[in-house]
């Protein structure tokens, strides 16, 4: 039977991965793994994430199961973090969280809950989204299609286009929206354009699918946020995902939850139901080592403003090196304006160059990326930034 099975392609992502190893030139680049790096190169293990880890194994004295929906206290710490302490959708009892095999179990959990509500539901990605989002959301039966959404022109958000699409959409519709550092293209929606969405989502019944994989990385955790807190408050249903993977730097541990607000508690409580019987039909219970960690923290004072501090040094980090990318950029190749990297949020932007150009990058300069040209900013390293800049000016130049 299974001599039936076509052998696959392998994943871009990981070829680009396998290349920049094998690759044995010192100024390599790899803009490629959508990880953070601190500027030696590595991806840390945070330290309260250290200390968290130590003190829960000292107490730990069992192995035995959580429970499907994983463990209490996790998932209320991250009901606050993700919405802050009194919202009054949490006041009013109308929300209900489970643990999730990291952002992308979240989603995936997500999927299926909308599909047990609504089996004809169509999700709305915008273009372009994070490649992984089309196989998690699509592999649950849901339908999905594109919304209009970045401008490469300016490298910000095509609002009208965006606005002109959703206002079409059938009633029930589902959006997929990235609550900030947008994954590809850094771009992000203001707090004035989350205003204006409102209003639509409510006249038109949309339902918000909110992705929040970068809290703490772009502006800041309560802004990262508010387009999530603003549509909590004001809409009666709203489902949100959120990873741990990044901004507590717990990747492998596969730590996420996916939050969904309801009109009532009795439905609300009927979607925890679902969610469960959903988790124990797919995996039956999430891991439990990244949700202890993270628990450990939110709930500690001192390990929570460590956490805190380490994130906004990530934070800044990033933006630091937004920064001196559009400066040695704007040094070697003053013709094109790469003003736009600079205002972006998040890990990622779109250079914006082609294929071949990205091709080139690899083979003459040693700098990896994606095909599309998305960079990972922190990827970049003080000590090579200028270098990334001339190589990109080579091959942006005229021959
Ligand atoms: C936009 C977005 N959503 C969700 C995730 C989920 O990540 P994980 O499953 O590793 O927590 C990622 C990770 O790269 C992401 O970029």
């Amino acid at each position: 039977m299974l001599e039936r099975l076509d052998r696959l392609p392998p994943d871009p992502i990981l070829g680009l991965m396998a290349a920049f190893r094998a690759d044995t030139d010192p100024h390599k680049v790899d803009l490629g793994v959508g990880v953070y790096r601190d500027d030696l190169g590595d991806t840390p293990i945070l330290k309260a994430v250290r200390q968290a880890e130590q003190a829960v194994l000292a107490r730990q004295n069992t192995k035995s199961y959580v429970a499907a929906a994983g463990n209490p206290g996790f998932n209320q710490a991250m009901e606050r973090l993700v919405f802050g302490a009194d919202h009054p959708a949490l006041t009013d009892g109308r929300v209900r969280t489970i643990q999730a095999p990291g952002g992308c179990g979240a989603l995936r959990l997500g999927a299926e809950l909308i599909r047990a509500a609504s089996p004809d539901s169509v999700v709305h990605v915008s273009t372009p989204t994070w490649a992984n989002h089309i196989p998690l959301l699509s592999g649950s039966g849901l339908k999905l299609e594109r919304y209009p959404y970045f401008d490469p022109a300016t490298g910000g958000v095509n609002f009208s286009a965006m606005m002109g699409t959703l206002e079409k959409l059938p009633a029930r519709s589902v959006v997929l929206l990235h609550a900030s550092c947008h994954n590809p293209t850094g771009a992000d929606l203001s707090e004035a354009q989350w205003r204006e969405l409102l209003p639509l989502f409510k006249s038109r019944n949309l339902l918000p699918y909110i992705d929040m994989a970068y809290q703490g990385l772009g502006i800041g955790a309560v802004e990262d946020a508010f387009g999530i807190r603003l549509f909590c408050s004001e809409l009666p249903e709203v489902t949100v995902a959120v990873s741990c993977s990044k901004n507590f730097g717990l990747y492998r541990e596969r730590t996420g939850s996916l939050h969904v607000v309801t009109q009532t508690k009795a439905a609300a409580d009927a979607v925890l139901s679902q969610l469960v019987r959903i988790a124990r039909s797919i995996y039956s219970m999430p891991p439990d080592h990244g949700a202890a960690i993270v628990h450990e923290i939110l709930d500690n004072k001192g390990l929570r403003e460590l956490w805190g501090d380490e994130v906004a040094a990530m934070r800044k980090r990033i933006q630091g090196l937004r920064r001196d990318a559009v400066q040695q950029l704007k040094k070697f190749h003053p013709q094109r304006d790469f003003g736009f990297i600079e205002t972006q949020r998040g890990m990622f932007s779109y250079l914006g160059i082609t294929v071949e150009q990205v091709r080139e990058l690899q083979s003459r300069h040693h700098v990896y990326m994606t095909d599309d040209s998305r960079i990972n900013i922190a990827g970049l390293r003080r000590e090579n930034i200028e270098y990334f800049a001339q190589a990109v000016a080579k091959v942006l130049a005229p021959r």
